[in-house]
Order: structure tokens, then C-alpha cells, then sequence
């Protein structure tokens, strides 16, 4: 796997490179790296404190990695994800702006469908992904397309009971239909509406919400 990593830790710096959010204590910091023309990502947990890098950081690039590698090929799933080394993944750029960075208007019913999409062949590859409520983690693409980022929560449906697998589903599926609702409802048909509806007269029963691992702290000023 070595020969074919596209850089090292070393070529990090050589590159250039850019920070997209600085990590706070169990937080990764998140680099935007230029290596040879191309965009990557690198999600690195090199600069928390020993003892969380060693046993946190380890074990969150580790899943990460695992969950870009079950979702390859899904267009809007960052793509040839690989181990810079223990303590970071990296994984190409997608151009665009999160859904928290752009306004309404640019969004269109093909937008919120093909977002919709997405999480169907997420979940059709065993993966619930358990943050879309956050906006951070959805992009708006430079050619329109939605993509989703962040699989530090996701569970993999493997390691679930079948009996919570629909409750898991649509925990992502309502994260989907809220986004829409407050963003674009003039672009949302009855059926989903009134599916968000029933969806969020059942979350009152629900023991898991919208983010139920709590796998890391929110940065500032993320809601
Ligand atoms: N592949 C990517 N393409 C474009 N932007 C990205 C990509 N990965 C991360 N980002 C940017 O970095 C931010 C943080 O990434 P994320 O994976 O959500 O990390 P975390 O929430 O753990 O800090 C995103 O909100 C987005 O702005
Ligand atoms: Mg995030």
C-alpha cells in the first residue's frame, strides 16, 4: 500500500497547504493539501495531546478510512481516500461550499433528490452516516451535485440488530428532509413533508438523536 500512497506526511509540508479548520483538543485538524495539481483533504490527529492521538485519533482515521473505502465509486463521497499514516486520512477535495456557506437560492429540487440518493446508496451499502443534520457535512458542489462529508459518526449496519436498522435509516433520511424543509419547503412535495412530520412526531420516542455517538465536540460558532 506504501508504493501507492499519492503522498507522505513529508510531502504534506513540501505541497502547499492550507488549513480548512484547526483541531481543538479531541478534534482532528483539517488541511487542504496541493500535491502534484490535485486537491486532498487531510483529516489529522497528529497535533491533539499523546495519549488522545494514540488511542481517539487512531481509532476515529481508522473508521473513516473504512467508510470511504465501503462508499467508493458514490459520486459525492470524497474518493481515493488512504492512510498518510496513523494519525491522518486524507482524501480528495470536493470544490464546492457546505450548505451552511451558500444561500437557499442556489439549491434545486434535482439538488435535494440526488441528496436524497445518496443516503439510499449509503444505507444500501450498510452504512448509516448519523450527522446530515449538520450542515458542515453537506456540500454544495461546483457542478451542482450534492456531496457528504464527515464519517466520524457513522455506524455500520453489520454491527446493528436489524430491528434498529429502519430507526438508524431515518434518523439520516429525516437529517435529509429537514435540511430541505428549512431551506427550499417551497421545493418540497406533500409526501416528504408529511414524512418529516410523522418522522419528528416519532423523535420525541427516539433514545438516539441526531447525533447519538457524540464522537467529538462541536467547533465554534457550528450549531
Ligand atoms: N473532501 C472535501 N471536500 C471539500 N471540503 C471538505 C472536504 N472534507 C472536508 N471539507 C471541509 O472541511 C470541513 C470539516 O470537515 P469534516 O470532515 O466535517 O471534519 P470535522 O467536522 O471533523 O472537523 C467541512 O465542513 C468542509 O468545509
Ligand atoms: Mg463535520
Amino acid at each position: 500500500m506504501h508504493k501507492n500512497r499519492p503522498f507522505t506526511r513529508a510531502g504534506i509540508v513540501r505541497g502547499q497547504t492550507k488549513f480548512l479548520a484547526r483541531g481543538r483538543w479531541a478534534n482532528a485538524d483539517l488541511m487542504l493539501c496541493r500535491v502534484a495539481g490535485s486537491h486532498w483533504v487531510v483529516k489529522d490527529f497528529s497535533a491533539c495531546p499523546d495519549p488522545i492521538k494514540n488511542t481517539w485519533g487512531v481509532w476515529m482515521v481508522r473508521r473513516e478510512f473504512n467508510a470511504f473505502l465501503r462508499l467508493a465509486g458514490l459520486d459525492g463521497i470524497p474518493a481515493q481516500p488512504f492512510l498518510v499514516d496513523r494519525y491522518a486520512v486524507a482524501y480528495r477535495f470536493m470544490p464546492g461550499k457546505t450548505l451552511r456557506d451558500i444561500s437557499p437560492d442556489v439549491l434545486t429540487r434535482e439538488f435535494f433528490l440526488s441528496f436524497e440518493s445518496l443516503v439510499l446508496e449509503m444505507h444500501a451499502r450498510g452504512l448509516v452516516h448519523l450527522d446530515l443534520r449538520n450542515r458542515r457535512n453537506i456540500l454544495f458542489m461546483d457542478n451542482g451535485r450534492p456531496g457528504i462529508l464527515d464519517f466520524q459518526s457513522y455506524i455500520n449496519l453489520c454491527f446493528v440488530p436489524g430491528f434498529l436498522h429502519r430507526l438508524l435509516k431515518e434518523i439520516d433520511l429525516s437529517g435529509v428532509y429537514k435540511i430541505w424543509n428549512n431551506s427550499r419547503p417551497d421545493l418540497m412535495d406533500k409526501a416528504r413533508m408529511d414524512r418529516l412530520f410523522a418522522m419528528n412526531r416519532k423523535r420525541g420516542l427516539w433514545v438516539l438523536k441526531g447525533y447519538p455517538m457524540g464522537t467529538k465536540g462541536r467547533r465554534r460558532g457550528e450549531e
